[in-house]
């Protein structure tokens, strides 16, 4: 007996089948089907044949591979008793529920008193499928693995883009054949980290940013993710994600973070487009908009807090175009460096005798929201906190430290009061609209409970003071999914304010972020993180790629570098409406010095393309750069915003150096532009109009 079910739009389809009451397989995942398709004849269909060598009939790859039907592959589930034996249920269907965008399947194992829960969910307008699993038991039980639902890739697939990084070097991509055995990931940092960034894309050889198919996967928990991307002896392909293997315990109660997939036949761009959407739409809640341009003080002063040299910067920042400033790491405690004082969140009246509200009304007073700095998970032991509660401290009291700091034990409810109590003093006592939240080191326990306790204190706080805006950071991108992204508002997506950095890793984050939510700042001229010196032109077009702001000290800018930061900034003010809702789409950059994206109005009515170039290109002329989502048949303007920066050495006369260009979206899209020869560590802005 098949029963079937089909989640589907007109991007998508799939297709789950379950045969004689076993778990559900996925028997399709693709291109829209036509309505009508016999879903029962595809299922029927989709069973593959067995020959030597095999048990009798295929274990099914189901949304929970199991262990009881010998599946030659990593299980979706392993579980042991209360005596510590291993558990090998035979789940059978229960029941179905359908809801508006989805279904939940119920399927239970009575012999072993166990029910395995799929909720499933096709996300509208933006075509995600969110997928979770739930394991309920009647007895207490250990679970060392639980999948989020699996799902399988198709045999045309055979390549994967996987996420890994560093500091200030988040989300490097790395595309490798998919090969029998298995990739495997688990984190075992405790925290999203930059190493560690939760997705993947399977695709294949021939697919781009703008063309071929993609399966695109993202795991939103902050606690640190397992993923198991495999290849079995019979050739089928499967994807599991789940919680880190170490952070799992005994309960009876168990639920997996949702997994989001998306099958594009649109190249990577298609499932960025939704990735995107999706979390600037429905992820986070109540982001700021305009999106105001931020200052934010660390690079400038880092520990030395002086209120007038504060006040200084702060004026300065504002006449740059700066509507918040956020007052970094340094206010607190006694903290001087980085040694002391985390876990005392009471403003340090050495630096601040009459509290913060002098500098808050100077803030105000030039127009600019206050922002500032915690970092509450964490504390170190010359704190009065860690004197006072040495048993709050996660781990052994050996163990090796983090930047000198060690972690508070987040699923202690008193550990979670005094945090909400010391930050909601500072909130109410101080007119505060953002709070930038830290966290700087690996954790010593990998515990889901953890992330568990730090999603609990944001939520009360945010349910407490709902017009404060948050924003993750963690050594910058150390803590960036969709499980933080539910409960803030921005990323700060590295520490390195590199300007050449920041273009490659913001690029490849668009994979799955929307700018809105995506900080970038333009730095120092000497840049503290990679040693480089480079122009501001560089610098303020890369910010302004995304959610701009600066950190640098502003009294280090000439009266040039200011002038053309100042009008960056506002040509960044002019285009923010539409550009914090555009579509980051990637393009195929025919030269790899160059790093090229465009950002697309929803409605297609405009847009603007960023083509930075990185090192000197290996031919003379710039090749030409091809757009892509334009209307074929649609006539565009084009003008180079920064014509002006075209250097003498660029002797010709592209049009485009000298006047707009009026084409059709054939010609953009299959030509491509022809821009000037320009020096490297520049970038060209080319705005867009449909005609
Ligand atoms: C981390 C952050 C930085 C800064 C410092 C302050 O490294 O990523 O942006 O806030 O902490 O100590």
């Amino acid at each position: 007996m098949i029963r079937s079910w089909h989640l589907g739009d007109d991007r998508q389809s799939l297709v789950l089948a379950s045969f004689d009451d076993r778990l559900p397989e996925a028997v399709y995942w693709g291109p829209a089907l036509p309505t009508g398709e016999n879903l029962e004849t595809l299922s029927a269909a989709a069973l593959a044949d067995v020959t030597g060598g095999m048990v009798d009939r295929n274990a099914g790859l189901s949304l929970c591979p199991e262990a009881s039907e010998s599946f030659p592959g990593q299980t979706g589930l392993t579980a042991r008793n209360a005596s510590g034996a291993p558990l090998m249920p035979s789940f059978r269907f229960e029941s179905e529920a359908a809801s508006e965008h989805g279904l939940t399947l119920v399927f239970a194992d009575n012999s072993l008193d166990l029910s395995l829960v799929f909720d499933l969910v096709l996300t509208p307008e933006t075509s995600l499928l969110k997928l979770q699993t739930r394991l309920e038991s009647a007895d207490e039980i250990t679970v060392d693995w639980l999948a989020a639902p699996v799902l399988p890739v198709p045999a045309y697939t055979g390549e994967m883009i996987e996420f890994s990084g560093r500091w200030c070097a988040e989300f490097l991509t790395r595309r490798l054949p998919f090969a029998p055995g298995s990739r495997v990931r688990d984190n075992r940092t405790g925290r999203t980290d930059h190493a560690h960034f939760p997705g993947l894309v399977v695709c294949n050889a021939g697919t781009s940013n703008t063309a071929g198919e993609a399966f695109a996967f993202h795991y939103g928990w902050s606690g640190g993710h397992k993923m198991v991307a495999e290849e079995l002896a019979d050739g089928r392909r499967q994807v599991q994600f789940g919680h880190a293997t170490a952070s799992l315990a005994s309960g009876r109660h168990f639920v997996s973070a949702p997994l989001y997939a998306t099958y594009s036949a649109t190249g990577f761009n298609g499932a960025a487009v939704r990735f995107q959407r999706h979390v600037r739409d429905h992820v986070v809640q109540g982001a700021r908009t305009p999106r105001p341009v931020h200052y934010n003080c660390w690079e400038a002063v880092y520990f030395k807090h002086d209120l007038d040299e504060l006040k200084a910067i702060a004026s300065q920042a504002a006449d740059l175009g700066a509507e918040r400033f956020v007052l970094d790491d340094g206010w607190f405690g006694r903290r001087d460096d980085d040694t002391s004082s985390l876990g005392d969140w009471v403003i340090d009246k050495r630096k601040y005798p009459d509290g913060l509200t002098p500098l808050i009304d100077h803030i105000k007073a030039l127009g600019m929201e206050f922002g500032i700095w915690f970092e509450p998970e964490m504390v170190n032991e010359d704190s009065d906190l860690c004197r006072a509660h040495p048993d709050w401290v996660l781990g052994n009291a050996d163990q090796i430290r983090g930047r000198q700091q060690l972690v508070l034990d987040m699923s202690n409810q008193e550990v979670r009061d005094y945090l909400y109590d010391h930050i909601a003093d500072v909130l109410k006592n101080n007119d505060i609209g953002y709070i930038k939240w830290d966290h700087n080191r690996i954790l010593p326990v990998v515990d889901a409970e953890q992330a568990e306790g730090f999603y609990g204190l944001v939520d009360r706080l945010r349910s407490d003071f709902p017009a404060v805006e948050i924003e993750s950071c963690s050594s910058g991108g150390g803590r960036i999914d969709f499980g933080v992204l539910e409960r803030t508002h921005r990323v700060w997506l590295s520490d390195s304010n590199d300007a050449l950095e920041r273009q490659r890793i913001q690029h490849d984050a668009a994979l799955f972020l929307p700018a809105s939510i995506t900080g970038s700042h333009v730095g120092p001229r000497h840049c503290h993180t990679s040693g480089r010196t480079l122009d501001i032109r560089l610098r303020a077009w890369t910010a302004a790629q995304r959610h701009m702001g600066f950190e640098m000290d502003p009294r280090e800018l000439s009266e040039a570098e200011a002038e053309t930061l100042r009008n960056v900034t506002s040509w960044w003010k002019a285009n923010r409406d539409w550009m914090m809702q555009a579509d980051i789409l990637r393009l195929d950059s025919t030269d790899p010095a160059v790093i090229a994206e465009q950002q697309l109005a929803g409605d297609g009515s405009r847009f603007v393309a960023f083509a930075a170039l990185t090192r000197p290109s290996d031919q003379i002329l710039p090749r030409p750069l091809r757009l892509t989502g334009l209307d074929p048949q649609g006539r565009y303007r084009l003008s180079l915003v920064n014509r002006d920066e075209a250097p003498r050495l660029s002797r010709g006369a592209p049009l485009l150096k000298h006047q707009d260009l009026e084409a059709s979206g054939q010609y953009l899209m299959s030509h491509g532009l022809t821009l000037p020869w320009r020096f490297p560590e520049t970038v060209w802005v080319v705005e867009g109009e449909r005609l």
